[in-house]
């Protein structure tokens, strides 16, 4: 009797293994696209942050915002990896084509937060307007060349 159940679970071993690396995959796209999203959504709302301690006058308070925005743009290229572009993504292919040049543009996001950050931790109010429209001009400088519409 044990023979037949082992040639049947044979046949069941390789029906396994040929499905699931597929559904693997769109399963992480999906992750990775949701991560994305939230990344980016964070990165908007410390934006937000940051203008409302301009308008408020309390420079000082736009520090926590900075070092999110330093935190999550330090690792950019990695919210994109390749086949993340699923569902509503709005993610150009360009993105994955010359992912160099995506990479350079990710880069200069970085730096603009660092500068974010010691603007900030400087407390001075006209430093942290420069900074922030720089951040803010990075952000559109990525989204110009590899966000669609
Ligand atoms: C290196 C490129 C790059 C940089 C820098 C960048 N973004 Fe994005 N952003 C993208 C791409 C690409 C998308 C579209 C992603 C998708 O839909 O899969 C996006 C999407 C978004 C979205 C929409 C998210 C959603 O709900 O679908 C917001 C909001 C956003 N970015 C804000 C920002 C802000 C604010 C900054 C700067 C602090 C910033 N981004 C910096 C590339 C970038």
């Amino acid at each position: 009797m044990l023979f037949p159940f082992i040639r049947r679970s044979l046949w069941i071993i390789p029906c396994l293994a040929m499905s699931v690396p597929s559904l693997v995959k769109a399963g992480e796209a999906k992750q990775a696209y949701k991560e994305r999203e939230k990344a980016m959504e964070s990165l908007k709302d410390e934006m937000s942050a940051i203008k409302k301690a301009l308008k408020a006058d309390k420079p000082a308070t736009a520090l926590e915002p900075a070092k999110k925005i330093e935190k999550i743009t330090q690792n950019l290229p990695a919210l994109f990896p390749e086949g993340s572009k699923v569902g509503h993504s709005e993610a150009k292919p360009e993105i994955w084509t010359n992912w160099a040049a995506f990479e350079k543009v990710a880069k200069n996001a970085a730096v603009k937060a660092a500068d974010l950050v010691k603007a900030a931790e400087s407390g001075d109010k006209t430093k942290l307007e420069t900074a922030a429209n720089e951040m803010g001009a990075a952000c559109k400088a990525c989204h110009k060349d590899y966000r669609g519409d």
